[in-house]
């Protein structure tokens, strides 16, 4: 099998190893459940998008809710990328990493009025808004600041992208966008009102998406619209088709980033918009298969009917398991020899959903490392500190070296900001 992650991850001797460093002393050395990346299969996997889109106006904003971590930001920005983001944290974060505010696209279907003079006052590209009120609201906060916000309007093309019901997000049912029979006079008034200036429209019908043919029929709704819209005389300067293109967890065999801008690219042309520039917002493919978790094996616990390894990384670590039934490869650091067993990893938390993996067969002992494998996109991203757990630490690898760009949590940290109640000791 080839490992989801290759050539980055690759077993050497029984020995898996992300970009020539061991996994298992990793995890040795800063102790576990640890996060790795490989930084050459993030930039790899960003190539892929700008060799696509070479010579065409474009601009690819990471959708860093997938992976915050500032050294991960820092990659991307300093290899040319944008971000797209969804909340004034993410502000801040994508600004402390080198990001540039003009290549920001900001997103989401609940701004606050405080992120939206935030990231007005950054002077961020432009809002993807998602409703009519968000206009009205947007256009205040802007005139009141004497400036004009930038808007692309979120349509929702109501095409079913095939995933997960909780990762989808385009069609009719979904709190997502503005519906596309409102669409024409959702921009009639953003294009009436003085704080505003129209600058694009966009998309995003939902995440790990493994097929193009939904792309398409979002794009030629969208494409519609920019008729129509373009046909009042409001002008579009680009079209942001959204993020969502899966990966290989498993068996799935997603496009290329590669075949679907050209899939996506050819449909531009033939309806004769070849020249607008066009924005992605890939999250998962750009750092999902570039990430493993590691984790250590605590307990074997068999039992009648099943049998559990119990790791020290849990639900809070991951949460993908446990919130979509995710199924992600779950490897031994270094391979042991002996008759495999089938066991369901588990975690420590005190819940029945915390898993990692069911029914996985595996020659483990206690003392084992094992690696979840694509877990760069939403997993440290996701993690919480239910249980009082300390979140992981994170490592980024490349061919020079090994760095740790996210200390282990400290568990008496978790409990800054609280407090006592007077009196009683
Ligand atoms: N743009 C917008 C407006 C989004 O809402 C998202 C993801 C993206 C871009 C990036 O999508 P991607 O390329 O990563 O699929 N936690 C879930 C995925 C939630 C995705 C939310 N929105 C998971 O672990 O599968």
């Amino acid at each position: 099998m080839t490992l989801p992650g290759a050539p980055s991850l690759a077993r050497v001797g029984g020995a898996l190893e992300l970009d020539g460093h061991g996994l298992d002393g990793l995890g040795q050395r800063f102790g576990t459940p640890l996060y790795v990346y490989s930084r050459p299969a993030m930039l790899r996997a960003l190539a892929a998008y700008q060799r696509a889109l070479r010579g065409r106006p474009h601009l690819i904003c990471y959708a860093m809710k997938a992976n915050a971590n500032l050294a991960v930001l820092q990659t991307f920005a300093q290899a040319g990328c944008g971000f797209d983001i969804v909340s004034g944290g993410e502000l801040e974060r994508v600004l402390a990493a080198g990001g540039q505010p003009d290549r920001v696209v900001f997103s989401g279907v609940g701004k606050t009025r405080a992120e939206m003079r935030q990231a007005l006052r950054a002077g961020v590209r432009c809002f993807n808004v998602e409703s009519l009120a968000e206009l009205d609201s947007l256009d205040a906060v802007a005139r009141a600041l004497g400036c004009r916000a930038p808007v692309s309007l979120r349509i929702n093309p109501d095409v079913d992208a095939g995933t997960h019901p909780y990762i989808s997000t385009g069609l009719k049912g979904n709190k997502f966008g503005i519906a596309h029979d409102q669409a024409l006079a959702a921009y009639r008034h953003a294009a009436s009102l003085p704080g505003l200036q129209v600058v694009g429209i966009d998309c995003h019908i939902g995440s790990q998406i493994v097929q193009v043919a939904p792309y398409l029929d979002a794009l030629d709704r969208l494409l519609d619209l920019v008729e129509a819209v373009e046909a009042e005389g409001i002008a579009l300067q680009h079209v942001d088709v959204g993020g969502g293109l899966g990966i290989a967890y498993g068996t799935e065999q997603p496009p290329d980033a590669a075949d679907l801008v050209a899939a996506l690219l050819a449909r531009l042309d033939a309806r004769g918009h070849g020249a607008r520039e066009l924005l992605f917002e890939p999250g998962r493919s750009l750092v999902g298969n570039a990430g493993v978790l590691v984790t250590e094996v605590l307990v074997l616990k068999p039992g009648e009917q099943k049998n559990f390894c119990i790791v020290d990384a849990a639900m809070n670590d991951l949460l993908r398991p446990a919130m979509y039934e995710a199924w992600m490869a779950i490897e031994p650091c270094v391979q042991r020899a002996g008759a495999a067993v089938r066991w369901d990893v588990v975690g420590p938390v005190c819940e029945s959903g915390d898993w990692l993996g069911r029914d996985r067969a595996l020659v483990v002992a206690p003392g084992d490392r094992l690696a979840v494998l694509s877990a760069g996109a939403y997993g440290m991203a996701m993690a919480s500190n239910y249980n009082s757990r300390p979140r992981a630490a994170e490592v980024m690898v490349d061919a020079g070296g090994v760095h740790l760009v996210r200390e282990r949590e400290q568990a008496e940290r978790l409990f800054d900001g609280e407090h006592l109640l007077p009196g009683a000791a």
